[in-house]
């Protein structure tokens, strides 16, 4: 008997990139990753966090530290953990962190956030702030990684193995991670309600549909790769929580597509970038905040006065801003708090599909590796 396929094959479970696959299995890991920190009660209990009220009172400031994926989710975590517990959050990539003698003392907690946890820089800065008596609380995918065991507390994402160099399932579940701890503090601090931890728990447990539901627009975004597959220069732009996940969607196209992008806050567009419109400019705008909608409009009509192709992510139901894109991805209704969960998944799958068109080699792209063990 010949069998004409191979373990990789299977591994792919019929699909044809480990990319997609692992894009596709987020509903699942998400979920994985929700339902094992919440009780009968509702209540969120973090299991491998032994932070307790008594250490919290102690904590004056958070540092988070990650490259690449994983940093992109600690700027979400920023946003989050101040908003939820009002304590000071300051972020880096590690291979800055690590060289800048920043303020570090037995007050500090380090947050690490690392797929893999090998990841060198992330593990070197972890140890400098170690030996500044910091806290460390780590956030990782691998069991047992060097970062793991290296950090006092571990909250592991249950992401299952991520394959593809392009990282996806990891991200959607360091977000949740995210969320999760920044409520946890939120409450232990007392600065947010009952309601508020109930409300943003409820919005998370409605996430494994709502990614299913804009995963299910993967046709209408392999229908825009194919227009604009060929271009050599994107610009993602977004406010508050957009801009954060624009560095993401921006990374992911770079890295598999090789298309040179560039993300950008959208206010910051009038100090320079504005300056590089041009017709036919293809601009992913992404307008996902209902608290920073007027804002951010103005920004798209910015860009469209200068002939851009605009791409817009916004929610369901918000049609104003058709008029003013070229085209229009709409996600689930969902609170602004969270929305990057959502806002993140046309983005990979447009990098995907244009890699994919091109041909490129997604799963293993050039000068690219999964995990960073080398300076
Ligand atoms: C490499 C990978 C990225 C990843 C980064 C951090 O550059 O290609 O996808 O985000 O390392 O990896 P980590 O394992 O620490 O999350």
């Amino acid at each position: 008997m010949k069998v004409n396929w191979s373990i990789e094959d299977a591994e792919k479970g019929g699909y044809e990139h480990f990319m997609l696959k692992e894009i596709h299995e987020q509903p699942k890991a998400v979920q994985d990753t929700l339902l094992r920190r919440i009780d009968d009660d509702g209540r969120i209990c973090l299991d491998g966090i032994s932070l307790t009220k008594e250490d919290l009172q102690n904590i004056t400031k958070i540092y988070i530290v990650a490259c690449g994926t994983a940093y992109h989710a600690g700027l979400i975590g920023k946003y989050a953990i101040e908003k939820m517990a009002r304590i000071p959050v300051e972020i880096d990539v590690a291979s800055e962190f690590r060289y800048r003698d920043p303020v570090i003392d037995e007050k500090t907690l380090f947050i690490a956030i690392s797929q893999s946890g090998e990841t060198l820089d992330t593990l070197a800065a972890l140890r400098e702030a170690r030996s500044h008596g910091a806290r460390i609380l780590s956030v990782c995918n691998v069991v047992g990684s060097s970062v793991a065991r290296e950090s006092d507390d571990v909250f592991y994402t249950w992401a299952g193995p991520e394959i593809a160099v392009a990282s996806t399932k990891a991200y959607t579940t360091q977000l949740v991670c995210m969320y999760l701890i920044a409520l946890y503090l939120g409450d232990l601090t007392g600065n947010i309600s009952r309601e508020y931890y109930d409300h943003i728990l409820e919005e998370l447990l409605a996430m494994p549909d709502k990614i299913q539901q804009t995963l299910d627009k993967a046709p209408e975004i392999e229908e825009l790769a194919r227009h604009l597959y060929n271009r050599t220069q994107v610009f993602f732009i977004g406010r508050g929580v957009d801009s954060a996940v624009a560095l993401e969607g921006s990374l992911k196209l770079k890295e598999i597509s090789y298309i040179n992008s560039f993300a950008i806050a959208a206010g910051e567009l009038k100090h320079g970038t504005i300056a590089l419109m041009e017709p036919e400019t293809i601009v992913i705008a992404l307008a996902t905040q209902d608290r920073l909608f007027e804002k951010m409009y103005s920004n798209i009509v910015e860009v469209k006065a200068r002939m851009a192709h605009v791409v817009s992510v916004a929610k369901e139901g918000n049609d104003k801003i058709e008029a003013e894109s070229t085209e229009v991805i709409y996600i689930p209704q969902c609170d602004d708090e969270v929305t990057p969960i959502l806002t993140v998944i046309p983005l990979q799958l447009f990098a995907y599909y244009v890699a994919k068109i091109k041909g490129e080699d997604i799963d293993k792209p050039r000068n690219l590796a999964k995990s960073v063990t080398v300076e």
